[in-house]
């Protein structure tokens, strides 16, 4: 007898890695072992971010990070459990988040191991205070061969040297995001047992879409194409797109990009005149690139309007990126816009 419910049939997100493994191909044991324990953190901040309130987690932190940001107690709650569950386990030579100026070196006492671990601990944090759905986004390179102690400069590879990269939403459920090159995989946690269970099997981008995300308070500062492309959407049935679009804008970019990969749909950030030489407000390293990685393995695509952002040869470790990803159909006219400019 088994039925839907039985925990023993479910696929949790170990035997899958376990199960992938052993099919060959690109997923090595340490790796396999990083994953579980991102997942691992991502569990426990699930929880805290469930609290909330109750458990005085909520508000500032009263401390600013190097992007300029206001911390929120989350902010470093989540930073926190991240380097605590992954410092140990012998899989990485160093970690970088947005929250950290520097790398952080794995202690001495434990062993190091051949990956590199970057991330945005949480994500979308302006959100956390009025209930809304925040996230985390990590990303996974390889330590380059003959690194004796890995600094900023080993870190800055471009995206398309990804090992793996994954998010996770805590929404009204939380799910785990993954692909380490061979398709996207989601997971749902199911609060009893404590596991994340496979749910969603080889996700796609919809290639079709008549939605787009966009902060429309910034139209003044945007660049002309983006301004064309988008105006254009707003002209409705009897503009040039000759038909009418949906508007989102939650302002977590997870949440925003698992509506994307779930129902389609376009995600913009562009760079805009306010900051010139800061390129965009996302994180390249933290955003950008594993974004990147997650939509392009569902066959969408990612640009900064220009170039492929997976593509970008980072300078600096906290390096801004303007984001075009999503649905294939939609991020190549912008970026076409972009391109005739
Ligand atoms: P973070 O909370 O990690 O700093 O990231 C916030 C990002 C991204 O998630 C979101 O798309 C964007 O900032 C929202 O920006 P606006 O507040 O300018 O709309
Ligand atoms: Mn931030
Ligand atoms: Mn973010
Ligand atoms: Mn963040």
């Amino acid at each position: 007898l088994r039925l839907p419910e039985d925990p023993m049939s479910r696929i949790t997100l170990s035997r899958f890695l376990i199960e992938e493994q052993r099919k060959g191909g690109s997923l090595p044991p340490q790796l396999r072992l990083l994953i579980e324990t991102v997942g691992r953190a991502c569990k426990a901040i699930s929880y805290s971010v469930n609290k909330g309130a109750l458990a005085g987690v909520l508000g500032e932190a009263g401390t600013g990070n190097i992007q300029g940001e206001a911390q929120k107690k989350l902010d470093v709650i989540a930073n926190d459990y991240l380097l605590d569950a992954n410092e140990w386990g012998g899989s990485l030579a160093a970690m970088a988040s947005e929250e950290m100026e520097l790398p952080y070196h794995i202690p001495g006492e434990y062993p190091k191991g051949d990956y590199l671990l970057l991330f945005d601990p949480l994500d979308g944090s302006s959100n956390i205070d009025v209930n809304i759905s925040v996230g985390t986004i990590f990303s996974v390179l390889r330590c380059p061969e003959g690194t004796e102690h890995a600094s900023e400069e080993s870190f800055l590879q471009p995206g398309t040297r990804q090992v793996a990269a994954g998010y996770t939403v805590y929404g009204p459920q939380t799910m785990l995001v993954l692909t380490w090159g061979a398709g996207v995989h989601g997971f749902t946690l199911d609060r009893e047992t404590g596991s994340f269970v496979l749910t969603h099997r080889d996700m796609r981008v919809p290639e079709r879409t008549g939605e787009f995300a966009i902060n429309m308070s910034n139209w003044r500062h945007w660049e002309p194409p983006v301004k064309r492309y988008v105006e254009e959407m707003l002209a409705g049935s009897t503009g040039p797109r000759g038909r009418d679009f949906n508007m989102r804008w939650v302002a977590s970019m997870v949440a925003e990009v698992h509506r994307i990969i779930t129902r389609g749909g376009i995600f913009m950030y562009p760079r805009d005149a306010r900051e010139p030489e800061k390129k965009g407000k996302l994180r390249l390293m933290y955003e950008g690139n594993p974004m990147a990685f997650i939509i392009e393995q569902a066959g969408g695509m990612a640009t900064n309007g220009r170039e492929r952002i997976m593509a970008i040869q980072p300078e600096a470790l906290h390096e801004r990126v303007a984001v075009f990803l999503g649905s294939k159909e939609e991020v190549e006219i912008v970026t076409r816009y972009h391109q005739d400019a």
